[in-house]
């Protein structure tokens, strides 16, 4: 990746860019503005989901932005109220309202649903998510926070793939049997909080190395999951921070320090665990 309007590629041939702009606890006060300046900054990625309650304020600052839809990637999630074919499709329909768009890149379920009926919730979700794809109306579909015993169930009974699995996937939280999976299944792996929500920010080792390359710990962590092809969707709605999570193309970090960074013990968690919810 040279850029950050260079993409990765789905399994279905579409292609969507390697570092997205996460809105997740960003306030609607906030996020006209800092989704405006994070497309004049270079963003052609946004992700949202209609939990973060912010999808209007997401569309306003797109609108604001000036910038042609058809050269933005905009993502948001189906929350986990609203799972089930006939509240997915009612559902879909509300926040294509709110996002004020005629078809979507990528819709995801934000979370499987799990115990006694968990997989058969999924299955009858997933064919409302099929259909919207085949319809048009979303560009590619996936899901969030699914592990392994999740996704089997879906995958071997699902007519369209899974294109994207969102996981939380920093330093100090790497997941490393579910983005194995994805990997070997050509399911591109979206990082969220890349950064940790901002926790593994201070920590001393991640700070030593990335002195040795001139860059902020942010940078580090970002450029991080892209050499590990996860795509990043770090958040900030701060202007320098905004522009600094961009510029992580003019370094490379080293096979060694790789390593280091993704031994760290683990830290920064969201203590959100994909069977709890
Ligand atoms: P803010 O939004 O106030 O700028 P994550 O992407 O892992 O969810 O992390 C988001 C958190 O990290 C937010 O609190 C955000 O603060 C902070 N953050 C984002 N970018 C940077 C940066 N470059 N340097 C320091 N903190 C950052």
């Amino acid at each position: 990746m040279k850029s950050i309007t260079d993409t990765y590629r789905l399994s279905n041939g579409k292609t969507i860019p390697c570092v997205g702009f996460g809105t997740w606890q960003t306030p609607n006060e906030t996020a006209v503005e800092s989704v405006k300046n994070a497309i004049k900054c270079g963003y052609r990625h946004i992700d949202t989901a209609s939990q973060y309650g912010n999808e209007k304020s997401v569309a306003q600052g797109i609108k604001e932005s000036g910038i042609n839809r058809k050269d933005l990637f905009i993502t948001t999630k189906l929350w986990n109220d609203d799972r089930g074919y006939d509240s997915t499709l009612k559902a879909f329909d509300k926040s294509m309202k709110e996002l004020n768009l005629d078809y979507l890149d990528l819709y995801l379920m934000h979370w499987p649903a799990v115990g006694k009926d968990g997989d058969k919730i999924n299955h009858e979700t997933w064919k409302a998510f099929e259909k919207l794809y085949k319809e048009g109306r979303i560009k590619s579909i996936g899901i969030s926070n699914f592990l392994v015993h999740h996704i089997q169930p879906l995958i071997d009974k699902a007519e369209v793939k899974p294109m994207v699995n969102q996981l939380e996937f920093h330093p100090g939280y790497t997941q490393p049997e579910i983005v194995q999976f994805c990997h070997k299944n050509d399911i591109v792996v979206e990082a969220w909080s890349p950064l940790g929500s901002g926790s593994v920010l201070k920590n001393p080792k991640l700070t030593e190395i990335a002195k040795k390359y001139n860059k902020s710990t942010a940078q580090l962590c970002i450029r991080w999951c892209l050499q590990n092809k996860t795509l990043p969707l770090p958040k900030s709605v701060t202007p320098e921070r905004i522009i600094a999570n961009t510029q992580v193309f003019d370094f490379n970090i080293s096979d060694e320090d790789m390593k280091m960074i993704t031994q760290l013990p683990k830290m920064g968690f969201s203590g959100l665990y994909p069977d709890e919810n």
